[in-house]
């Protein structure tokens, strides 16, 4: 239960093709901890996503390699615990289910189990396609990524826009329609061209969660710290400040600060 109740229904993956059908736009922000999810899910968010992007937001780390299943699961309870409406999806981590669709399926069924979300993501195309379909058929309704997908940063080589040429727009479009027929409910489409993105959209009946993808996806996903202002620094083309909550933070801080070192707080009224 959350500490800002919400009387919402709960949004479910049938909600999510309900909304594709209704041309009514899907919103996601990635959410880590307990406070900021509750203040996420009040505020009337569609979908909560633990990102794999905790690494960096939550633990400091460069890229998202380095976070594991358990600390994913840590992440996830935390956030499931606070959301009665958006509907919870979580980042299986990068080598959760790479190896073998038997791991992949152990792994996800731990995450499901044990943290409470409502999906599971994963990134990549026709080469997970079977381990999607384990996931599936164990009843796991499973997100796709495509585009920049950051667990596979060294073998990009950086972050920039992918899917630029024919070659590989080609390959994402296939990779999209191989997704869509294998059942994924939705498809994370992160730094891609907005036509190519679009075209997506038209194409598959999962629902297309742009990041960096143009306004043609169904639906749109920021990671909250960035789109609420709280990583100073980091200001790439497709990202818009919704609120400057990092400035805000600093003058609370600098506040309470000022109000210990010259002795006006605690005052009488906060004192026994
Ligand atoms: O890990 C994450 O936050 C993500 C979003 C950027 C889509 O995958």
């Amino acid at each position: 239960m959350g500490y800002l109740s919400t009387d919402k229904k709960k949004i479910t993956t049938k909600t999510f093709a309900e909304m594709k059908q209704a041309a009514e736009k899907v919103t996601m922000l990635t959410a880590y901890d307990y406070t900021t999810a509750g203040i996420i899910d009040s505020a009337g968010i569609d979908s909560i996503l633990i990102g794999d992007s905790a690494s960096n937001v939550m633990a400091g780390n460069a890229d998202t390699l380095p976070i594991t299943v358990d600390q994913m699961i840590y992440h996830a309870r935390s956030v499931v615990r606070a959301v009665n409406h958006a509907l919870v999806i979580c980042d299986m981590p990068f080598g959760s289910y790479q190896v073998s669709r038997e791991e992949a399926l152990r792994n996800a069924c731990r995450m499901m189990k044990e943290s409470g979300v409502d999906a599971l993501k994963l990134e990549g195309g026709v080469e997970i396609v079977d381990t999607i379909s384990g996931l599936i058929a164990a009843g796991i309704p499973v997100c796709g990524h495509l585009g920049l997908t950051p667990q596979s940063i060294h073998k990009f080589g950086g972050y920039g826009l992918r899917a630029k040429e024919e070659a590989e727009a080609a390959k994402l479009v296939s990779d999209a329609k191989a997704l869509d027929e294998v059942g994924c409910f939705a498809i994370v489409l992160e730094k891609v061209p907005a036509a190519i993105a679009s075209e997506v959209a038209r194409q598959v009946k999962a629902v297309t969660i742009g990041i960096g993808a143009g306004s043609g996806c169904d639906g749109q996903v920021l990671v909250y710290a960035d789109a609420l202002g709280m990583t100073s620094g980091f200001k790439p083309k497709f990202l818009r400040h919704f609120a400057q909550v990092g400035q805000c933070m600093a003058a609370g801080v600098e506040e309470y600060v000022k109000c210990v070192k010259e002795g006006s707080f605690p005052g009488e009224a906060e004192s026994y």
